[in-house]
């Protein structure tokens, strides 16, 4: 299928209007207006339609829009309609919150094996994922047809390990290091940071009332 250039912007809201209209789908909601889902999402009416216009429109004059449809042309054009399997590196406290998280399994995500260097930890199974010494990397990576690689260590091992991800044909990573990867062309990364978001809250909590955080009561 023909995959017309999409801005991030609009990317980056699309996980928004599924998850949305997933709650619409649990409501036994079958269609909707742009100015109902602008009055439940808290955004504009016209930005909706301009957004959804990107794949066509999936609206009908009059009708609105069949929510079971968007949902899953939503999900088709995120790619979570199918399977992506994931492994994680590092099995220390982030590592293994993502693991306990079932949720992901439910947008296709499956998490297959968890790796570390720690012979503490190696061996241990959690939520039924086994613990893998790091050696088994890239042999592992081969025989599970992984796609995706969630990186939880330190940012001083992050470089070495993503560069042996990627050499093991590793497409993705997931990379909450502190550190910005550097990857060749056709490797994708994302970067969670929770502490760039904090600051990004302190930010407007701060220009909201224009003072320094100490006064703010
Ligand atoms: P942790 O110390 O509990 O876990 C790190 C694990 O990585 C340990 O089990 C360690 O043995 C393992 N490890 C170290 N080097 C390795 C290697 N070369 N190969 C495989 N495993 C290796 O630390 P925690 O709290 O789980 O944090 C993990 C990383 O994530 C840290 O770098 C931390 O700064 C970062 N972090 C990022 C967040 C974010 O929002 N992006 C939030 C919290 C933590």
């Amino acid at each position: 299928m023909e995959r017309k250039e999409i801005s991030k912007a609009v990317i980056s809201r699309l996980p928004r209007y599924y998850r949305y209209l997933g709650e619409l789908i649990e409501e036994g909601v079958e269609r909707i207006s742009s100015n109902e889902l602008s009055a439940r999402m808290k955004v504009t009416a016209s930005q909706i339609r301009q957004d959804l216009n990107n794949f066509g429109g999936f609206g009908q004059q009059g009708y609105g829009y069949n929510v079971k449809y968007l949902y899953s042309e939503i999900a088709r054009i995120l790619g979570i309609d199918q399977q992506h399997n994931l492994i994680i590196i590092g099995a220390g406290n982030l590592g293994q919150a993502i693991a306990n998280y079932t949720n992901f399994e439910r947008r296709g995500f499956v998490i297959k094996g968890m790796f570390d260097i720690n012979p503490k930890l190696i061996g241990l199974v959690i939520r039924g994922i086994e613990v893998r010494s790091v050696d088994d990397l890239e042999h592992f990576i081969r025989e599970n047809e992984i796609q995706i690689a969630a990186l939880t260590i330190p940012k001083t091992k992050a470089p070495e390990i993503a560069q042996r991800l990627v050499n093991a044909g590793i497409k993705a990573i997931w990379n909450f290091a502190h550190t910005d990867l550097v990857v060749p062309e056709g490797v994708v990364v994302e970067n969670v940071h929770l502490s760039e978001s904090l600051m990004r809250l302190s930010y407007r909590v701060c220009s909201m009332y224009d003072q320094e955080p100490e006064k703010i009561k």
